[in-house]
């Protein structure tokens, strides 16, 4: 029996009759990468917190339950989330497989625990299959701050025999988790912390928005040098979460490979500069006014090529969508991968679709074709989810994408924005 509906169960499957222009106005939801971080920084205080925008995502609830198991009483009601601590007021240190395997953001879990507690157990993350995503930034900057590290049975155990003390901290690459990580140490440390070639990403900024409301003195971030000076003792909070940013560049990629015309709402359009500066060189029309942003294809767009980077580069998170579209558009372009060493997984998928791609390493070399053509097709990740189910919009005939709960993830009611967009989009669970 075949039931329709937008989420359930986690063989779903999403069925796509592409060729639909998608037109009109879609609401972006709040940013998950940014509500994740400041749902653990509630780990820093016992008072309660508020937080409203909240993407309804498996994330987000993965978290939720994590946030309980650890000790905390949080409660979500539509986009916004309730905090307390428990009447014990006592938390767990230890972070077990099962919840850290769904989610490699339950790292986050470890700088708070860490500085609260003197010591966290964390079973080593799972999350997307894109690279080995190994955690040594993290643990060198905990090292730093005086923490002694131990990995055993599949846990990494992070303790304090001494005190931690505010140090400069030079990270190897800026990554975002690892940034984060140390805002979220740093803050309850004694003395300053530098942190030299941080992570410049806007969800970067909203969480140290959210530790200064708390009480923390946080200078510098979304830039690449970020001052903590450490205080005794944070505060409750209320907070909106900044619009998601990835989710916004997928609808507008979607306009443009369905040769549509729609408005986003409720965005940040500076968020998506290096992405709307490629999409204009190609041709497509983008106006920005206020926080909305209207997308229009004219006339065919012409191949750019890119290369990922982080912030304000252009973000390996867009890269699967971005390629999907290059493949439809007549000339060659290359995708170039400078974050992860494997984020090409999608690339099996969109030949099925009939694309002619090239991996020569971290660069993928496109010759675009004329049309897809529906077909059966199994999503790896989350953002190669989203390239599958664009190139499933603009292609000929039926796609069947499988294995749909990774997008569920990331997306909040993906099917029924793209549904009232004008696409031709189920959700099925056989
Ligand atoms: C975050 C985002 C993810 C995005 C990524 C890069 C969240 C929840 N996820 O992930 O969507 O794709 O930023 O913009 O915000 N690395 C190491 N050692 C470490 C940490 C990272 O080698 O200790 C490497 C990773 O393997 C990867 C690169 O650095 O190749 C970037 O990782 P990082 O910036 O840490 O990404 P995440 O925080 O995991």
């Amino acid at each position: 029996m075949i039931d329709v509906k937008f989420k359930g169960c986690k063989m779903d499957k999403i069925v796509i009759h592409g060729g639909n222009k998608l037109r009109g106005e879609v609401v972006i939801s709040g940013s998950k990468n940014s509500a994740l971080p400041i749902l653990f920084a509630t780990l820093l205080t016992d008072e309660s917190i508020t937080i409203n925008n909240v993407p309804s995502l498996d994330d987000i609830n993965t978290t939720l339950s994590f946030l309980n198991f650890i000790g905390k009483k949080a409660v979500k009601r539509g986009n916004t989330v309730e905090i307390y601590s428990s009447e014990n007021g006592m938390y767990k240190y230890i972070a077990p497989y099962d919840l850290v395997r769904k989610m490699r953001a339950s790292i986050l879990v470890m700088g708070p625990l860490l500085v609260r507690l003197k010591k966290v157990n964390v079973s080593l993350p799972g999350g997307c299959a894109i690279g080995a995503r190994p955690i040594d930034i993290h643990l060198e900057a905990f090292k730093k701050l005086g923490a002694e590290i131990l990995v055993e049975g599949g846990y990494v155990k992070t303790f304090v025999k001494y005190r931690l003390k505010g140090t400069t901290i030079n990270l190897r690459f800026p990554s975002v988790g690892a940034t984060e990580n140390v805002l979220l140490t740093a803050v309850l440390v004694k003395g300053r912390t530098i942190i030299v070639n941080a992570a410049c990403e806007p969800e970067i900024e909203d969480l140290a928005i959210v530790l200064n409301k708390m009480g923390a003195k946080v200078t510098g971030a979304g830039t690449k040098n970020i001052i903590i000076e450490g205080v005794d003792k944070l505060h409750g909070f209320r907070h909106e979460v900044i619009p998601d940013r990835i989710e916004a560049a997928t609808y507008i990629i979607a306009a443009a490979i369905t040769k549509g015309e729609i408005v986003l709402k409720e965005v940040i359009p500076q968020h998506l500069k290096s992405i709307n500066d490629k999409l204009r060189k190609s041709g497509l029309y983008i106006k920005e006014s206020g926080n909305k942003i209207y997308v229009k294809w004219i006339k065919n767009l012409k191949p750019q090529n890119i290369k990922t980077g982080v912030y304000p580069g252009f973000p390996t998170d867009v890269q699967a969508q971005w390629m999907t579209l290059m493949c439809l558009i007549n000339g060659k372009s290359s995708v170039k991968e400078n974050v992860f060493e494997n984020r090409f997984l999608h690339v099996a998928e969109l030949r099925r679709f009939g694309a002619n791609i090239s991996v020569d390493g971290r660069i993928v070399n496109i010759k675009g074709v004329e049309k897809f053509s529906g077909a059966p097709v199994i999503v790896s990740d989350l953002r190669a989810g989203a390239a599958l189910v664009l190139a499933g919009l603009a292609a000929c005939g039926t796609t069947t994408i499988s294995r749909i709960y990774h997008l569920d993830r990331g997306y909040e009611v993906f099917e029924k924005k793209l549904k009232e967009l004008g696409a031709n989009i189920r959700r099925i669970c056989d």
